[in-house]
């Protein structure tokens, strides 16, 4: 069965989406598409357990993402969102040719960003080692006719998970890496992309290290957008208008500590959350 078939004959009902993230970064994406598209319902996994993604191989990571992927179909997702750059980067394409539903990664929307912000199409782009590492941004980025310098800002993941958003430790730390970024022919670089779940937490301390005329584009709601477009093309809007008009549905998955995930969670997504289930996910 083709996957574009699978959503169409569910189309009665409201579809659930599948977001899958290392941790809790993931959940600034599921905030845009809850904002975007509260007509669907939501599972997230959140692999807390084998976080983070950032430093591993190629090889490590497919294969957690694909084994998270799975876990969502079978949990009735009917479209994938890969939240997690790292995992877009590393095994999107693995992800999708073992998936049997659509799957949108964070990149190439991402991209798109940052093809609407740059006037002068020279952009650089911060993530995880292991993104920054497989030039999937520059790729993306060279393929639209932008310039980009990648940098690595492997210290900023453990300082958000610590809660050090606004702590003077973090800032100097982030002007270190782009004070770095922004030299040698990219002073004038016009757009930062944000190309980590957790970078958009650091959004006004960014804003206070990164020069003036820079703006700051993060992949989340763009990724919504592009779920939002294909999600139109895919299903049409048929189900009873009291059962699209109720509040989505969330379900929660995590590797590791049910407790820590509502706790560090909230602070992603901004509100309380609920309905979380830990999961064991045999090597
Ligand atoms: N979710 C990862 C990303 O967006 C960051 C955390 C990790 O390294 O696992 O690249």
């Amino acid at each position: 069965m083709s996957s574009e078939r699978g959503l169409a004959q569910s189309s009665a009902r409201r579809p659930t989406i599948g977001v899958f993230d290392s941790g809790f970064g993931g959940l600034t994406v599921l905030k845009a598409l809850l904002q975007l598209i509260p007509e669907a319902d939501y599972c997230y996994f959140g692999d807390t357990a084998r976080l983070p993604y950032g430093s591993k191989s190629v090889e490590t990571v497919a294969r957690y993402a694909v084994e998270a992927a799975h876990y969502l179909e079978s949990h009735g997702a009917q479209m994938l969102v890969i939240a997690c750059n790292t995992a877009t980067a590393l095994a999107l394409e693995r992800i999708r040719s073992g998936a049997h539903v659509p799957v949108v990664g964070v990149i190439e929307p991402g991209a798109e960003a940052a093809v609407a912000s740059s006037k002068n199409q020279k952009v650089v782009v911060i993530g995880t080692e292991a993104t920054i590492s497989s030039h999937a941004y520059r790729i993306a980025l060279e393929a639209r006719h932008l310039q980009a310098r990648e940098k690595a800002c492997p210290l900023l993941v453990p300082l958000v998970e610590e809660g050090w958003v606004e702590h003077s430790v973090t800032e100097q730390v982030a002007r270190i890496y782009l004070e770095e970024a922004f030299a040698d022919g990219f002073s004038d670089a016009d757009t930062l992309v944000l190309g980590c779940t957790h970078y958009p937490l650091l959004k006004p301390l960014l804003r206070r290290v990164v020069p003036e005329h820079v703006s700051i584009v993060d992949s989340a709601e763009s990724t919504a957008r592009a779920v939002a477009s294909q999600l139109e093309r895919l299903v049409p809007s048929t189900g009873a208008a009291e059962e699209r008009r109720r509040l989505p549905r969330l379900q929660f998955f995590a590797t590791d500590s049910v407790e820590k995930f509502r706790r560090l969670g909230e602070r992603f997504l901004g509100h309380a959350i609920e309905n979380v289930q830990h999961v064991d996910l045999k090597e």
